[in-house]
């Protein structure tokens, strides 16, 4: 298509199709402590590059004369049919990047038919998401999981009745990772208001204060950053998530074999394999080398999902190559929505799923079930 308009019209695509070098746009576009927040990771940055480099180790070892011709990517994880086995990733707080933030990934999202799970700190409260994603479209809702439990079930009633079906707990983010770059900038986008839209617009969250936002907003927010998370939290309190949530509940953070055995015999749906794109623990092990023992301990039993790191549509094939049922993307939209809003994420997507098809061709498969190990030297 890009090359037909280039023969006929000599146009070419307004953003570049290298999605690694869009990160250099977002750069551009954005003031330096919005692309600090984006770009940023725990102290000197070791599991984000990590992250990169257990991605660009593996290599892919193409077959040949398999007829390719007829290609299906498509494929249904934990119940939500998916064009290509790929989902936007929970990231918080994105009106920093776009003033449409959110509402313009669910649209971007929507129309490529992907999952967009919403972050529980988004710009925008998840009711009005809902509502730009439209009909027909698939809701994921990512819980920071607050310390009080009134709050926590408003939050999940309010999602399920927004059409979110599907829970994402993130368990790695019980308090902030070290961020260099945020601290010496003192620089922190939950705690503007606009990253709690979901709180200020919570019953149970407002019934905890003392006076109207409006009064007092200072204290919202400290009241929020009481609420926030808690770390004191085990996998017995598990059960009191799964009296409240009736589809299916994907745990996010997990990198261990034991902790993925864990969440299955919990009776959990879903993992997500990830250190959090590198903005956690620094030193963490690359999401990707933990990806295979944590496919050999659970593989089968829940759905298995993999994030941080990924930026093409070649490191996606390598992940569902090492048994990963789908893929998540962050940064990468996020760089695609400063460089050009609802635009920008749809030509990131789009040019992500084409070179995701392209390389499962090329490489001599014809879906993601075909996908295995031996695909991969290194
Ligand atoms: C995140 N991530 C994240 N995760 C989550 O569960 N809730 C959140 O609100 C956020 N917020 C957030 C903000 C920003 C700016 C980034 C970059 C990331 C983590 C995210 O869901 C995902 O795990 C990583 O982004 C994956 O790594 P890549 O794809 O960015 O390398």
């Amino acid at each position: 298509e890009i090359y037909l308009q280039g023969l006929l019209t000599e146009q070419v695509p307004e953003l570049t199709t290298d999605l690694q070098a869009l990160e250099d746009t977002a750069r551009q576009a954005l003031s330096p402590s919005a692309y600090g927040y984006v770009a940023g990771g725990a102290g000197g940055g070791a599991t984000v590059r990590a992250n990169r480099e257990a991605l660009d180790r593996r290599r892919v070892v193409p077959r040949m004369l398999r007829d390719v011709g007829t290609r299906d990517l498509s494929r249904t994880v934990l119940g939500t049919r998916m064009p290509a086995p790929v989902a936007l990733a929970p990231v918080g707080v994105l009106s920093i990047v776009h003033p449409d933030g959110e509402l313009a990934v669910a649209r971007a999202a929507a129309k490529a038919g992907l999952p967009m799970v919403l972050s529980t700190a988004s710009s925008y409260t998840l009711e009005e998401v809902a509502e730009a994603s439209g009909e027909g479209s698939s809701r994921w809702f990512q819980l920071y999981w607050p310390k009080d439990r009134e709050v926590t079930v408003s939050m999940l009633q309010r999602a399920e009745a927004a059409g979110y079906h599907t829970l994402v707990i993130t368990l790695d983010t019980w308090l902030l990772g070290w961020r260099p770059t945020d601290l010496d900038r003192a620089y922190l986008p939950f705690l503007q208001r606009t990253g709690i839209a979901n709180y200020l617009s919570d019953p149970a969250f407002l019934a905890g204060l003392d006076k109207p936002v409006e009064e007092d907003p200072l204290a919202a927010v400290a009241h929020w950053a009481d609420m926030f998370a808690d770390p004191t939290k085990t996998w017995q309190d598990l059960a009191f998530i799964r009296e409240h949530w009736s589809g299916p509940i994907v745990l996010k953070g997990v990198l261990h074999a034991d902790d993925a055995r864990r969440a299955r015999d919990e009776g959990m749906d879903g993992i997500v394999v990830s250190n959090h794109g590198g903005r956690q623990v620094d030193g963490a092990v690359a999401a990707l080398d933990a990806l295979p023992e944590v496919v050999d301990a659970v593989g089968g039993e829940l759905a298995v999902l993999f994030d941080s790191g990924v930026r093409t549509g070649a490191d996606v094939v390598k992940a569902l190559a090492l048994g990963a049922d789908s893929v998540l993307i962050g940064r990468t939209y996020a760089y695609g929505l400063a460089s050009g809003g609802e635009e920008g994420v749809t030509h990131v997507l789009r040019c992500l799923l084409a070179e995701l098809d392209l390389t499962v061709a090329l490489s001599g498969h014809r879906s993601p079930d075909e996908l295995g190990p031996d695909l991969l030297a290194g």
